[in-house]
């Protein structure tokens, strides 16, 4: 089969197509024909040699898949060849074909296409875990979003809506339109206005109560001002840096506030099995319904992968961009 490798850690012009091993079937998993996957900011990283792959990982980048299975392992009678699903991944997405685990299977309703499918399972997942698993998120909440026109962020509103909480969603102006069509209430310029003045105004002084953040260190001590009593922290990146200048921690104990970290590479297969039942329980049959919609900004043919790293790159993308898999 065919998948897209990189030469050298270093930038775009250093993927390539090449030829490489078969996926070998596993008793508990499936083979996928691949027909789209979707990029991740990982995936840049990776590239360039700043995201060691985690020990027992698939080495080709790609974290999300949709395709139809083609070979079946001898443990799984849940799925049969020809089915479409889509599923995270740990690594390998840049692929014709994947061995995927039958626990980390999602199956494609009707009318889901696989390039909208691809872009489900790492943005979802993961807001999903933030909201649910980690922060306890409950109806009437204020949940302010950083990165909200993210592909996390186009989930997390969504799923924000979905729990009769309030999304308060900070992004680019020209993405302000598309964070409201899926549901934000407010929306930020961080660039115009002080985001923590913003949010204790919207929420007459009380402060949100859950904050996924993805930028970092630049924004921890306005997300403690922001933050409401018992608020919880959720930190999904470092897109602004990591460092964290000097400043007092005393809202942090006024406020009682819970600070937690986490990324969905660093769990185990166990964890993102769980994970995907409680979600397929749970969350899955909206898709099927419409309610929820992956938010896909733009399709690239994977002979075009350079375009779309250098377009994630760029911060212009509202969701996700999803690349479609060619067969020869
Ligand atoms: N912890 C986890 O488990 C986990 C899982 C998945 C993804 N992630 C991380 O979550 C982040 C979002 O991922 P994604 O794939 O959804 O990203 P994405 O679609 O590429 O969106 C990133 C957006 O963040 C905003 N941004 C970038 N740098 C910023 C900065 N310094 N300050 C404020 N906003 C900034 C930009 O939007 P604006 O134009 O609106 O500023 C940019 O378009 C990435 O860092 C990714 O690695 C973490």
């Amino acid at each position: 089969m065919k998948a897209i490798l990189f030469h050298e850690p270093g930038d775009e012009s250093q993927l390539y197509l090449s030829e490489v091993a078969d996926p070998v079937l596993q008793p508990q998993s499936v083979v996928l024909h691949v027909a789209a996957t979707a990029l991740n900011r990982a995936d840049l990283l990776q590239r360039e040699g700043k995201y060691p792959v985690p020990a027992g990982a698939n080495p080709i980048m790609g974290l999300e898949v949709a395709g139809t299975v083609i070979e079946v392992g001898e443990e799984v009678d849940n799925f049969e060849v020809g089915d479409n699903v889509c599923a995270l991944v740990n690594g390998g997405g840049y692929a014709q074909q994947i061995a995927v685990d039958h626990r980390m299977l999602l199956k494609l309703p009707e009318r889901l296409s696989f390039t909208k499918a691809a872009a489900i399972p790492e943005v979802f997942l993961t807001a999903f875990q933030a909201l649910h698993w980690i922060a306890q998120v409950k109806k009437g909440d204020t949940v302010l979003i950083h990165a909200g026109a993210s592909g996390v962020g186009t989930a997390a509103i969504q799923l924000v809506r979905l729990a009769g909480a309030v999304a308060i969603v900070t992004a680019s102006p020209q993405k302000h339109q598309a964070v409201e069509n899926l549901g934000a209430a407010r929306t930020i310029d961080y660039e115009a206005e002080d985001f923590d003045e913003a949010v204790n105004d919207f929420t007459g002084g009380e402060g949100a109560d859950i904050i996924l953040d993805f930028v970092g260190g630049p924004y921890l001590k306005q997300n403690l001002e922001a933050a409401a009593t018992d608020a919880r922290i959720v930190s999904l990146a470092a897109l602004g840096g990591a460092r964290v200048e000097a400043f007092s921690m005393a809202p942090f104990l006024r406020k009682r506030i819970q600070l937690t970290g986490t990324t969905m590479r660093s769990r185990t297969d166990e964890y993102r099995q769980r994970l995907t039942a409680d979600f397929r329980e749970k969350i899955w049959p909206h898709f099927a319904s419409g309610e929820l919609q992956p938010v896909v900004d733009t399709i690239y043919d994977w002979e075009d992968v350079a375009a779309a790293h250098r377009y994630m790159a760029s911060n212009a993308n509202v969701g996700k961009i999803v690349l479609t898999i060619g067969l020869d």
